[in-house]
């Protein structure tokens, strides 16, 4: 799947023309380190540009031209509490959709949005097996929707386009939890309007647990061995504010400075042991390559929708947006490295580890899962073939753009089917598109003709197409109801690179 030599050459050469012809000056935002032959990010110069150069600008934003400056470790990184049932009442979690100001920089508040506080939301740590009740509430002055990304869920309750909750309404949804362990997320998915509540800051996590889980004596101790890694990139203003329309670009929004769990310049304190962290990638378009400072390895143990069939080890892993992976960094083995942290492939710092005295225990089972693509499954005829392509604003799927009146596709509750993904690609190239489906957790069958990687070997519900790239995957809906299936630049999304799905 990487072709990331291919890539490079061709940003190369996309960026000496634009060197060329920019009419953008240098900003001093994108001066940091690892700022790339000093490309202007500021695209307003190229607003209403037609053709070329806006083309090109397109494609260079994808392949993330506005570097991220080093995270300088200076707070502690923020870990989001985990919700607390209601102690009485109709449901048993209430979660409020709001505005607030939050202190990312001395001095400067920001406005922002955020689940039950000034910022993200609380991890919902939930069980298979149970029921629950979720009160939503929206205290927002817009429309805002809840959706559970990754989860298997009634179509009615998935909080797509369809459910959209005006401000002051309320609505408690149902579930029974039926998926095993994983890591998964939640954050608004109004008509048209995504990216940029989310870019305000809606976003939160939902972990799954289950017995196998449980019995694998995984680390697991929440805020001790066991850490979420939310990993966001933002563009602040002079006066400190989240600009969306101001750093907008209709590729997928950037910005140069990380926010991990919406800490700014955060560091890390972890113990002597094995320590897991879930990375999800919560950005508008930013994939990440990460990997340790030091070049070690690391064990890659879960996908998006749960563990792998045992840990994997890796130099490096990519993320796309909303794709998950649980990784094991053994700090025991670590501990004598100076300056370890999770960078990305330009060696930027993204989390700084500080190791501590405590020490943890060290076993990582090898046999965590019996995850497999059936010879059934590996039989089936494609049944639905779906093309994405194009950039900017001109991004479809099967050459549509997203109706909320039309139904685009239709599968029988229960019944597997096998669908043919492609991303075609441009004369320019192409871009690299995340496409997700909502409702369920998918199984990938080949990639380019091809037994997939091993890290793709566990369920997923968000998959990374390259140009040119065709990918085959076997899916099954659980529930009724109707579905988005879409791509995860949340601009692409917004713009339209997005379908629906009937599950009767
Ligand atoms: Cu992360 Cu349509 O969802
Ligand atoms: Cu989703
Ligand atoms: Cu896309």
């Amino acid at each position: 799947m990487m072709k990331s030599m291919m890539k490079w050459l061709i940003i190369a050469v996309i960026s000496s023309l634009i060197a060329g012809c920019s009419t953008g000056s240098t900003e001093e935002e994108s001066t940091g380190t690892h700022s790339e032959n000093g490309m202007n990010h500021d695209m307003s110069g190229m607003e209403g540009m037609d053709g070329m150069e806006g083309m090109m600008s397109g494609h260079m934003d994808h392949n993330n031209p506005i570097s991220l400056e080093d995270s300088k470790g200076l707070n502690e990184l923020a870990i989001p509490p985990l919700l607390t049932p209601n102690q009485s009442g109709d449901a048993d979690y209430t979660l409020t959709a709001q505005k607030g100001e939050h202190a990312f920089l001395q001095g400067q508040e920001t406005t922002t949005y955020g689940y039950n506080g000034d910022l993200l939301g609380p991890v919902l740590k939930l069980r298979k097996g149970e029921t629950v009740r979720i009160k939503t509430i929206n205290a927002l002055e817009e429309d805002t929707t809840f959706h559970w990304h990754g989860l298997e869920i009634p179509g009615d309750a998935d909080g797509g386009p369809h459910n959209p909750l005006a401000p002051g309404e309320e609505r408690t949804i149902q579930f029974k939890v039926e998926q095993d362990a994983a890591t998964l997320w939640f954050h608004p998915h109004p008509d048209g309007n995504t990216a940029e509540q989310v870019y305000k800051g809606l976003a939160g996590l939902l972990y799954i647990e289950d017995e196998r889980s449980d019995s694998l004596n995984l680390p697991d101790n929440y805020d001790v061995n066991d850490f979420p890694v939310l990993l966001q990139d933002r563009a602040f203003t002079k006066t400190g504010e989240l600009d969306y329309e101001a750093a907008y670009n209709s590729d997928g929004t950037l910005g140069d400075r990380l926010l991990v769990n919406g800490t700014l310049d955060p560091k890390l304190s972890v113990p002597q042991g094995k320590v897991r962290l879930r990375l999800v990638n919560g950005s508008n378009a930013r994939n990440y390559t990460v990997a340790l400072s030091s070049g070690d390895s690391f064990q890659q143990i879960a996908t998006d929708g749960g563990l792998l069939n045992e840990p994997i080890a890796m130099d490096t892993l990519t993320l796309t947006p909303a794709e998950r992976a649980e990784i094991i960094i053994d700090f025991e083995q670590l501990r004598k490295v100076s300056d370890l942290a999770l960078v990305d492939d330009q060696g930027t710092i993204l989390l700084p580890f500080e190791i501590n005295e405590e020490v943890t225990s060290s076993e990582l089972p090898s046999d965590l899962n019996s995850f497999a693509v059936t010879e059934e499954e590996e039989s089936l005829p494609v049944t639905k073939r779906l093309e994405l392509f194009g950039m900017m604003d001109m991004v479809t799927i099967n050459g549509k753009k997203f109706d909320k009146d039309r139904i685009d596709l239709t599968q029988k509750v229960g019944e597997t089917e096998v669908w043919e993904l492609t991303n075609k690609p441009d004369p320019m190239g192409g871009m690299i598109h995340p496409f997700h489906i909502h409702g369920t957790q998918f199984k990938v069958v080949s990639v380019n003709g091809e037994e997939p990687d091993e890290n793709l070997k566990g369920w997923k519900d968000t998959i990374a197409l390259e140009p040119g790239d065709n990918v085959k995957i076997a899916i099954s809906f659980a529930n009724k109801g109707v579905y988005m299936y879409h791509c995860h630049i949340l601009e692409h999304e917004d713009n339209g690179m997005m379908g629906q799905i009937e599950v009767k």
